[in-house]
């Protein structure tokens, strides 16, 4: 009894996050994974496409995982209107895009501000929106990567806080790069989240990133990262 009290009082502390998926949702697996050692906790996992195999991940693991499908709303407003319902429900600090395979309205981006995040398959500014490994292929990329940043309403545009680095290697394919880079996905989000909650991380006023309160001057490395940062 008294340990199940403690329990929930810890649960209770920890900063509750909503994340929303598409797909294979190995990103949220990595969150999930990672979610003891960090201040987070993942209150609730809503995807729009009923098949995602996330749903599975996050039902797993105990986590309430809802379907909330696109084609049963008449447009983007009303899709986002109704996602933003869903939610709010789970009354989240931070609401966390995981391979999300969607175009978000500024009126719900707007009604997150600083507490809204995405993981994109590329070092943006490079190559936003979609097919980033084959366009990083194409383009003669020799170094590709992914990034973490605050959503803002330009697509894949907000400022980027950590991003993690992979080499283009000779015979690569759109597949094995994704592959690589989606390795260092599962190592760049856990810590994201883990500093957010924390309250390390902010968005500042100024539209740029503060950790620890000091605006970065760009995005962290991943793989340059000073041990002070917990990780
Ligand atoms: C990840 O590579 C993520 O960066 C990407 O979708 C994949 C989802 O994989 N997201 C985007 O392209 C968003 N623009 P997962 O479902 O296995 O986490």
């Amino acid at each position: 009894m008294a340990t199940r009290q403690i329990m929930t009082e810890a649960s209770a502390a920890r900063l509750p996050v909503v994340v929303l998926i598409s797909g294979g949702g190995s990103n949220l697996g990595a969150l999930i994974a990672e979610q003891s050692r960090w201040p987070y906790r993942i209150a609730a996992v809503i995807s729009n496409q009923p098949a995602a195999r996330g749903l599975e991940r996050a039902l797993a693991a105990g986590i309430p995982a809802e379907i909330l499908d696109h084609r049963d709303y008449p447009d983007r407003a009303a899709y986002d209107l109704a996602l933003a319902a869903a939610i709010d429900r789970h009354a989240p600090g931070l609401v966390v895009l995981a391979g999300f395979m969607r175009i978000l309205t500024p009126a719900f981006v707007a009604r997150y501000p600083g507490r809204l995040l995405n993981i994109h398959p590329s070092l943006l500014p490079k190559f936003p929106g979609l097919h980033t490994h084959r366009r990083a292929l194409e383009a003669g990329e020799r170094e590709h990567g992914a990034s973490v940043h605050f959503v803002t309403a330009e697509l894949d545009g907000g400022p980027a806080i950590m991003q993690a680095r992979v080499p283009v290697v000779p015979g690569d394919s759109p597949e094995t790069l994704a592959a690589r880079v989606l390795v260092q996905e599962h190592r760049l989000y856990p810590p994201v989240l883990g500093w957010f909650a924390q309250g390390r991380l902010r968005l500042g006023e100024d539209a740029r990133v503060q950790l620890d309160g000091v605006r970065l001057a760009g995005p962290l490395d991943l793989n340059e990262l000073p041990a002070v940062l917990g990780m």
